[in-house]
């Protein structure tokens, strides 16, 4: 808020994203406050209650149309409103092609490189092109001047900063593509690949998690567009444009604001415990994030397997809990994942478990972000085991939430976050036996030795925290838009 206030003095923040903050659902005939399972939208959140504007996103909630004004806005957050949510509508074939489709069987797994075969189609794209012209419409529409900071969020809208603009010439469009960028040769199998590049460089700042992903995306625009790449700048000048490209990990707020509220670890280890009909002596071992196959849920499953095999004496005292947020359920895709995540665990308990004992439970339902936290404060360790993700914000929230600095955490190396999280136990997903062995030091690692880690890790996240995220992106606009001052000045 400072630097907004100090250095881009009225000017509007526009964030743009699909998936909204608060979702209103009907439920048994009352309207329900829903916040969604999204690393973004922890992310974006705080941010956006501390800077105010209006964040513009698809209205997917049952009783969303229920919660608007006239103008299809509606105040939040509800108990303390700081900003305005613009929702969008989109009727079924939008929906079906550009989320669905394009977004997430086509740019999802090809982003992510999961060997899931990505899924391009011609009508998904068209639909992709005209949602996002929908969403630039109103962005336009929202904006109060030509000079707004539009703060463009994720692969749903690769197409968009080129729209705002044409439209909005002056206007400071941030794009955060929240995901991985891969190498080039993966990436040319788009077959619009020229067109969202062209897209993405309407932007004034384009960030990553990691310079890797900001180098692969380099590359992709050097060979594909007619471009001059200034290395020492980390700039991409084009079409008589320059774009800054740059890394920015993305993180959580710090402190998180519901810890407050939580009451402390023993009573959330009892709680929680009790919950879930667990001994008092069983070790338990928590996975969360969205229902989805680039998060490594089965390889995980099949550590634990070769964990019981190898070690035996964990067998009774040991549980891992799965919390599975329900994702892009009609998808092929996800619905198989699903199953073959049930047949697994159905698998575990019958070879491992015994009187009662479950060796994995898995709980695929929405869980809101306070018993999300009150889990995390339970357990002896997590396991974040993604095949590949940009950040994962899961590994800093558990390192949040464990203020008794106890508790040990599993975390691949092909998420963003095992470049800051050097204390975690650094896995490769595809290895079942390292991550059984990384399981075995977890659960005889001594309390100090946690503490130590666990005190480096809250003092990294503390320190690189999501204002900071922000902050540091503002900046950079800040100084692009005195350049662009002084020039026009001069010229
Ligand atoms: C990832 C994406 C976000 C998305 C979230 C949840 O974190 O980067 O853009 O919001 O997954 O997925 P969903 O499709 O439910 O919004």
């Amino acid at each position: 808020r400072r630097i907004l206030a100090d250095e881009l003095p009225d000017a509007q923040v526009i964030v743009v994203s699909n998936r909204e903050p608060y979702i209103h659902n009907l439920k048994d005939g009352e309207i329900e406050l829903i916040v969604p399972a999204s690393g973004l939208v922890s992310a974006l959140e705080p941010i956006t209650r501390a800077c105010g504007g209006t964040w513009i996103a698809y209205g997917g909630g049952s009783a969303d149309r229920l919660t608007v004004d006239a103008n299809d806005r509606v105040q939040v957050p509800p108990d303390n409103p700081s900003y305005v949510l613009r929702r969008v509508w989109l009727n079924q074939k939008e929906h079906d092609g550009y989320y669905l489709g394009f977004a997430n069987e086509g740019l999802w797994p090809l982003c992510h490189i999961v060997f899931t075969r990505p899924v391009f189609r011609a009508s998904d794209w068209e639909t992709y092109e005209a949602v996002n012209r929908k969403f630039a419409d109103i962005v336009v529409r929202e904006a109060r001047n030509q000079r707004p900071i539009v703060l463009v969020q994720d692969y749903h809208f690769a197409l968009l900063p080129r729209m705002i603009r044409a439209r909005l010439p002056e206007a400071i469009i941030i794009t955060f593509w929240h995901i991985p960028w891969p190498n080039s040769e993966v990436f040319s199998i788009c077959p619009w690949r020229e067109k969202i590049l062209d897209g993405l460089l309407g932007s004034s700042i384009i960030g990553f998690h990691t310079q890797f992903h900001c180098n692969n995306f380099t590359q992709s625009v050097d060979r594909f567009l007619e471009s001059r790449i200034e290395r020492e700048d980390a700039a991409i000048s084009y079409g008589g444009q320059a774009s800054l490209v740059h890394a920015y990990p993305i993180s959580i707020e710090w402190p998180p604001a519901l810890l407050e509220s939580l009451p402390p670890v023993a009573d959330c280890r009892r709680a929680v415990r009790r919950k879930y009909g667990l001994a008092d002596d069983v070790r338990l071992c928590v996975g969360v994030e969205r229902l989805d196959y680039t998060k490594g849920i089965l390889d995980r499953f099949h550590a634990l397997e070769d964990l019981f095999e190898r070690h035996p004496e964990w067998i009774g005292k040991l549980t891992f809990l799965q919390i599975a947020a329900p994702s892009r359920g009609t998808l092929p895709a996800y619905r198989r994942l699903h199953e073959e995540c049930v047949r697994c665990v159905e698998d575990l308990n019958r070879r491992f478990g015994h009187d009662g004992y479950k060796p994995v439970l898995m709980v695929a339902e929405h869980h809101s972000q306070r018993r999300v936290y009150e889990i995390y404060r339970a357990a002896d360790l997590c396991m974040v085991t993604s095949l590949h993700d940009g950040m994962n914000l899961v590994a800093k929230e558990f390192v949040a939430a464990r203020d008794d600095e106890q508790g040990v955490l599993l975390l691949s190396t092909f998420a963003g976050a095992s470049k800051e999280l050097l204390e975690a136990l650094i896995v490769n997903p595809y290895d079942a036996a390292m991550m059984a062995d990384a399981l075995q030091q977890a659960l005889t690692m001594p309390a100090d030795e946690q503490q130590s880690r666990m005190r480096r890790m809250r003092e990294i996240v503390r320190d690189n925290n999501v204002y900071r995220w922000a902050g540091s992106m503002l900046l950079d606009a800040a100084r692009l838009r005195k350049r662009s001052d002084t020039e026009r000045v001069t010229t």
